[in-house]
């Protein structure tokens, strides 16, 4: 097995919010390495499979997200109130049936926060340690899904989560977005398998306008400042001031050179209905900010030279000490393969 296929396959993944899939046949599709992930709304209960029938693998679902049935289109199989629904049953040996399922794949809440592993080596709570609560109070302060990015990043998978993983860049990479915050003062605390990285905002007026707008917001858990989760191996949580978080997840596709990424902004419980109309511009430049964001990390990251693995700790500036995180826990992974 490779190194992704295990980091896969035994590792837990944010993958989506409760928020996300209210309604039955609510789903949420994704990619990872040669397979699809399906989150879905089946009468309430959160199911999640692989994307393929398992008649003759036909995938059910075909776009990234929207609302549906569980249905093949190729000769009618179905999946709903939990069980498998094969028209014309009486052609097929009821023997070889009694075997054939929904590929499902083990999840678990973390509050609302949906979390899958295929095959995971630990529980999820031993696998997030403390970040387990902060994540938990973060889910119940987020109420709508306001983006769903769907893209590549021509690199590496770990190429793009350790661009992720460090502010030095800001300025130069992002001058007319992020970098307009005057990140500062960066701190970061270091977990088994997540790290956090704290920063203030140093651009006193946009600083200022963020906390003006507090009053529109009824949420309980607040950085006054720029912070953002990493959950080894493949997922970013991040955020400024709380009012919006935007989940990114950078997942390895089966080519070299190429991560299927995938982001969401979701955004935080407003005041009143009025307080949510007031925002709504915030939240939709928000987004935009983002994506433009993303775009811009994904220009340098497919700027790295493939073959390039700068030699170890030596190189890395203390702003950049989750990135020897990231690589001691990938260490600690490779040695038990
Ligand atoms: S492949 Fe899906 S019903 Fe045949
Ligand atoms: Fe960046």
């Amino acid at each position: 097995m490779s190194t992704a296929q295990v980091l896969r396959d035994q590792f837990w993944h944010l993958l989506c919010h409760r928020a996300e899939l209210p309604k039955n046949g609510d789903y949420v599709r994704l990619n990872w390495l040669d397979q699809e992930v399906v989150l879905f709304n089946d009468s309430g209960d959160i199911v999640v499979f692989d994307n393929r029938c398992p008649h003759r693998g036909v995938r059910f679902f075909s776009e990234d997200h929207g609302n549906g049935a569980i249905s093949c289109p190729y000769h009618g199989w179905g999946y709903r109130n939990g069980a498998l629904h094969i028209p014309c049953r009486e052609h097929y040996d009821p023997a070889v049936l009694e075997g054939v399922k929904l590929g499902k794949l083990q999840s678990e809440w973390c509050a609302d926060f949906l979390f899958v592993s295929p095959a995971p080596r630990m529980t999820l709570e031993e696998q997030l340690g403390p970040t387990y609560d902060q994540l938990a109070t973060i889910s119940f302060n987020i109420v709508e899904r306001a983006d769903f990015n769907v893209g590549y990043f021509e690199c590496d998978w770990q190429v793009a989560v350790e661009n992720a993983l460090e502010p030095l860049h800001v300025p130069y990479v992002h001058p007319e977005t992020l970098g307009l915050l005057g990140l500062a003062n960066d701190d970061n605390t270091l977990h088994e398998w997540t790290s956090v990285l704290r920063a203030e905002i140093s651009d006193e007026p946009r600083f200022k306008k963020l906390r003006s707008i507090k009053r529109l917001f009824n949420i309980d858990e607040q950085y006054e400042g720029y912070q953002s989760i990493f959950m080894f191996p493949f997922s970013m949580l991040s955020t400024t001031f709380g009012y919006s978080y935007s989940l990114q997840n950078f997942f390895p596709t089966a080519e070299a050179h190429r991560t299927y990424f995938r982001s969401r902004l979701y955004t935080a419980a407003t005041k009143s209905p009025a307080a949510a109309e007031a925002l709504k511009p915030f939240f939709e430049s928000s987004a935009q900010v983002n994506r433009q964001v993303f775009d811009e990390d994904h220009a340098i990251c497919r700027r790295v030279a493939h073959d390039f693995r700068s030699s170890g700790a030596g190189l890395l500036a203390p702003g950049e000490e989750k990135i020897g995180h990231f690589r001691a826990c990938l260490a600690r992974v490779e040695e038990t393969l």
